[in-house]
């Protein structure tokens, strides 16, 4: 690429491109990327990186699959678009629907389809109030969600989402009636009792702001099955078996926002399979397309279907969405969907996730610095940095821990996200993120673990 060309783009990306999260502080040098292939993508200059986090936790498939380009192709041809309105519908939505339902095990019993995730949240939310007006409990309206989760951009998913407050504070007031409680956050979490394990303590402190609110005003609660942007958390093997327990006593609908999870990130179709836990209404986008095209959805519990299907036509589920069961778009799914299946990406993940526990193991256990490490449950993985192991005093703002290790790893060929620390202990610390590609192989695996090492030592020292 001709300098004269780079200073062009440069400057209409700077002048007419607003960015998620934008700030013209991060888009002084933005990396412009070019192409894909596999785990790897190419920078603007032609120099290649491996994409330690698939795009946006989104290319499960990898790049480049011609295979994903040509399912949209010929169903372009054959028909782009026509709306699943009233009345109408199209065969690659009805397929996909099937299909999804089928890879939850029968789990689930419909499919709602949108165009990213936090219209499914949102989605998600409106039919928890939906349900419970239907069912005689107009009452029921609350959403209790988690501490550091991330679920959308609307003023809803917004209110849903925590980490700290910073995705609010320029946008408040929140939309009312959004409580928060700790997640299962087992590195940080306060008043845990003598006797009880993390995940006791948090599904008790789910059940005790339940009653605080009062259960007849509590339509649902949400929750990615691991953090995703907050800091992939790994639970405790007891917590989604007990959050199921509570929500089922106090008639609360529990939410999966599969969105990250879904489609064999964690070695699984969906990360709830870990632990047998059968959510009301499953929120999934991202790597139902591996991101070759923007879908998303809900699916929901046979309950809720009947429901839905059983009020009168004035009191239907009034939630209209022009893109809703896109053809283009499900044809696409059903093309990925197919690859994953016959390339056996949920195994892989979950071989590679091992492989990826033990590299994060080996390179940073022994560092000063290294407070956590979360990982094995296929290719969703973080090392959380403090500057005092034993006191989990985290790094000073100032220190710019995270955007250095960022940094230190691109110049080494490793594009991945990191999450700066967000204050003093209890606050997350410094993090860095692993999701790439499910089609990663061993060594590639290794190059990515090493890059990172190299980057900390960069940073931190030896
Ligand atoms: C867990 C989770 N929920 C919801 C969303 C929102 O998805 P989208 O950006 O497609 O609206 C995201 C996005 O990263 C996410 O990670």
């Amino acid at each position: 690429m001709p300098d004269a060309r780079f200073a062009e783009l440069l400057k209409a990306d700077q002048e007419h491109l607003i960015h998620p999260l934008h700030h013209p502080s991060d888009h002084a040098d933005p990396f412009i990327c070019t192409r894909g292939h596999g785990v790897t993508v190419e920078d603007i200059s032609g120099r290649e990186y491996i994409d330690g986090l698939s795009g946006l936790w989104n290319v499960n498939v990898g790049h480049g699959r011609t295979e994903l380009a040509d399912a949209a192709a010929t169903q372009m041809k054959e028909l782009a678009y026509f709306s699943c309105y009233v009345g109408s519908s199209n065969i690659p939505a009805i397929t996909l629907a099937d299909t999804l339902v089928e890879i939850t095990d029968n789990e689930m019993q419909a499919v709602f389809f949108t165009a990213g995730g936090a219209e499914s949240n949102e989605s998600a939310f409106k039919t928890a109030r939906f349900y419970w007006k239907a069912r005689g409990k107009p009452g029921k309206a609350k959403i209790i969600a988690r501490e550091q989760a991330y679920h959308g951009l609307t003023l809803q998913t917004m209110s849903a989402t925590a980490m700290g407050g910073v995705y609010w504070k320029m946008f408040e007031p929140r939309v009312p009636g959004f409580v928060h409680v700790q997640t299962c956050y087992s590195y940080r979490f306060q008043g845990a009792r003598p006797g009880e394990t993390v995940g006791q303590a948090a599904a008790r402190e789910l059940e005790e702001a339940i009653l605080r609110e009062g259960p007849d005003t509590v339509a649902a609660f949400i929750g990615e099955p691991i953090h995703g942007a907050g800091g992939v958390f790994y639970p405790t093997d007891d917590y989604w078996p007990l959050v199921r327990e509570v929500c089922t006593r106090h008639d609360v609908l529990l939410i999966a926002d599969e969105i990250i999870t879904g489609f064999g990130r964690t070695g699984r179709w969906f990360g709830m399979m870990h632990w047998q836990v059968k959510p009301d209404i499953l929120s999934f986008a991202k790597g139902v397309t591996s991101g070759y095209l923007p879908l998303g959805g809900i699916m929901v519990s046979r309950t809720i279907k009947d429901t839905m299907d059983s009020v009168e036509p004035g009191d239907r589920w009034w939630h209209a969405f022009t893109y809703s069961g896109h053809p283009t778009c499900c044809a696409v799914a059903l093309k990925n969907i197919e690859i994953m299946r016959r390339e056996r990406l949920c195994e892989n993940a979950a071989r590679m996730g091992e492989r990826l526990r033990g590299a994060l193991v080996d390179a940073f256990d022994g560092h000063a610095n290294t407070g956590d490490i979360r990982a094995g449950k296929g290719l969703l993985a973080a090392v959380e940095f403090v500057e005092d192991r034993a006191t989990k005093k985290n790094f000073a703002a100032d220190r710019k821990v995270a955007r250095r290790l960022q940094a230190e790893m691109m110049k080494r060929g490793l594009i991945t996200r990191t999450r700066p620390a967000a204050g003093a202990h209890p606050a997350p610390g410094d993090m860095v993120f692993f999701a790439p590609p499910l089609v990663i192989t061993a060594p590639e695996i290794d190059r990515m673990v090493g890059i990172a090492r190299e980057a900390v030592e960069a940073v931190l020292g030896a």
